[in-house]
């Protein structure tokens, strides 16, 4: 599928903002890259990519680090300390000027408006490297990972337990892009937060694992959410108990960092269920198509450049 420029600016702020159809071949371009390294060669030549972080960072600086320098490009990381829209600069100014420098920014910040801010004002593409509200760049991973173990996502559930935060958003996101069920068990407390159409939401942690493909959970407190008692979370932990009520072929995702022993335990970490480092592994290469797609107006042209059917 051909990986088109769709208005001016392809930014990737949310999967809701990007057509499916850009999705489901940035997918295909994703899974065809992971078999070669370096290829198609170095498409991102000549281009630099700023990488702004306001939270810590350790797969998503890796991969878009990698993912740019394998295929020829730049990257410019900075701590959000160090750039000048912390004082006195405002956004539209930090927005322009970058655009005059780099061809695309990545960025990490709490605050999912200001994120929209910033793209607003920008002529060059602005990834959301995860907000307070959403993480679409680590969803694509996951649903490619989830392709790569059991085949189509469509018509599969998936079953998240414990918080519900950004992952889970974009999750939900996902799910109707997708066409796979996503079924909640969360605290009952966290119910009424719910602002996507779950197929499910339930605090019956059994009853939400039941037949699932997919088990997926994440950390109970998020960046910035530090020190919030744990407790309401304690029955989502994903064990061996909960494994069992899922299909027998299920996989276990996280998108990491883990928390062992809270919301999931070593002993299913250690299991054959647990793809974790593949789902890591797969940021790199979901990211690849994703800044293919963002940078198509600086000149990436990944269908000209690298025979897919190889
Ligand atoms: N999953 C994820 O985004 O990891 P990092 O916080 O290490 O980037
Ligand atoms: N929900 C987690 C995801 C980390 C990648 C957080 O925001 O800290």
């Amino acid at each position: 599928m051909s990986v088109q420029p769709l208005t001016s600016v392809n930014h990737f702020l949310d999967l809701t903002d990007v057509p499916s159809e850009i999705l489901h071949g940035m997918l295909q371009n994703a899974h065809k890259m992971k078999n070669s390294k370096f290829t198609p060669a170095q498409i991102f030549s000549g281009l630099s990519l700023a990488m702004v972080f306001d939270k810590r960072s350790t797969r998503t600086r890796m991969s878009f680090e990698v993912a740019m320098k394998q295929l020829g490009g730049h990257t410019i990381p900075m701590n959000m300390s160090e750039i000048q829209l912390t004082g006195a600069e405002n956004i539209e100014d930090t927005a322009q000027v970058l655009s005059r420098y780099v061809d695309a920014v990545m960025i990490r910040m709490s605050d999912h408006d200001t994120l929209v801010q910033l793209a607003k004002h920008s002529s060059i593409p602005v990834i959301n490297g995860l907000t307070d509200w959403s993480h679409p760049c680590q969803i694509m991973a996951d649903i490619m990972t989830i392709e790569e173990k059991l085949g189509d996502i469509k018509g599969k559930t998936v079953a998240w337990f414990g918080d519900y935060n950004n992952v889970t958003r974009s999750f939900g996101h996902a799910a109707e892009i997708f066409g796979f069920d996503l079924v909640l068990g969360l605290p009952e407390e966290l119910h009424s937060k719910v602002d996507i159409s779950a197929n499910q939401v339930t605090a019956d942690a059994s009853a939400a694992a039941k037949n699932a493909d997919v088990i997926v959970t994440d950390t109970w407190e998020s960046m910035g959410q530090e020190g919030k008692s744990l407790d309401m979370f304690r029955p989502y932990q994903v064990n061996s108990a909960l494994m069992a009520n899922a299909a027998d072929h299920a996989i276990f995702m996280h998108c990491m960092p883990i928390h062992r022993e809270d919301e999931v335990t070593n002993e299913v970490l250690a299991s054959k269920q647990c793809v974790i480092y593949d789902e890591a592994e797969n940021r790199l290469h979901a990211q690849k198509a994703i800044l293919a797609w963002c940078l198509a107006n600086a000149g990436v042209q990944i269908q000209q450049t690298f025979d897919f059917a190889a």
